[in-house]
């Protein structure tokens, strides 16, 4: 029988206070157990670490090396130092959001975390695709509910969020388990837009029940 590794634990410190991290956690999941907040937008505990919106940048020192990661794929290492909020990290979060809200500055989600950084929704010019790439939805579908309805199409600025219409049809109705996921609420209005579009066009589709 294979003998089980033991994870070896290990000492970290965030924000000034000492946590207790096993090897192979990432600062995140460090930080939150010991129920320190770090900011995120395209992070699940169920789904694998993704790295797309970068609202997790946190500032860490080890071995004199000090830089800026993200907490949400960054493992924890001994003797690592980790600022959640330092003048550096706030001005990236703020750049972030400001970006962001280019794509969709009417979400709730990043109007409240623009507040908190001092963003601008102003400051670049819009350009409304109401989804910020996170891949929530995209990777919900794929990995959890292993039936990849939504997915990627496009690339660069023309990338965007699409339901499959013919899996949409059968699996996403009594679904809709990513929908609360979305960060800007877009995800909702894409289905109910693939719905007008691709269901209507089958009138033996039983009624939906929205
Ligand atoms: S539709 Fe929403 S959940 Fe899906 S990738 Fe875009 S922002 Fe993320
Ligand atoms: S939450 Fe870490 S990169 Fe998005």
């Amino acid at each position: 029988m294979a003998k089980q590794k033991k994870m070896s634990e290990i000492i970290v410190q965030i924000d000034g206070k000492e946590v207790k991290a096993t090897e192979g956690m990432t600062i995140l999941e460090a930080a939150q157990s010991a129920d320190i907040f770090i900011p995120t937008l395209c992070h699940h505990e169920k789904l694998e670490p993704y790295g797309a919106c970068r609202i997790c940048t946190v500032e860490v020192e080890v071995q004199g090396w000090t830089g800026l990661v993200a907490a949400c794929l960054y493992p924890v290492e001994q003797d690592l130092v980790v600022r959640t909020r330092s003048e550096k990290v706030d001005r990236i979060r703020k750049m972030i959001l400001e970006l962001l809200l280019t794509h969709a500055p009417c979400s709730p989600q990043l109007q409240d975390l623009a507040q908190e950084y001092g963003a601008d929704k102003d400051r670049f010019e819009k350009e409304s695709t109401f989804c910020i790439l996170c891949g929530l939805c995209v990777r919900y579908c794929a990995e959890v509910k292993k039936k990849n309805a939504v997915g990627f199409v496009g690339c660069g600025a023309r990338r965007e969020i699409r339901f499959i219409p013919e899996i949409a049809a059968t699996e996403c109705v009594n679904c809709k388990e990513c929908f609360p996921l979305c960060p800007t609420s877009y995800l909702q209005a894409a289905f109910v837009l693939t719905e007008a579009l691709a269901f209507s066009t089958d009138s033996s589709q039983t009624v939906l029940n929205k």
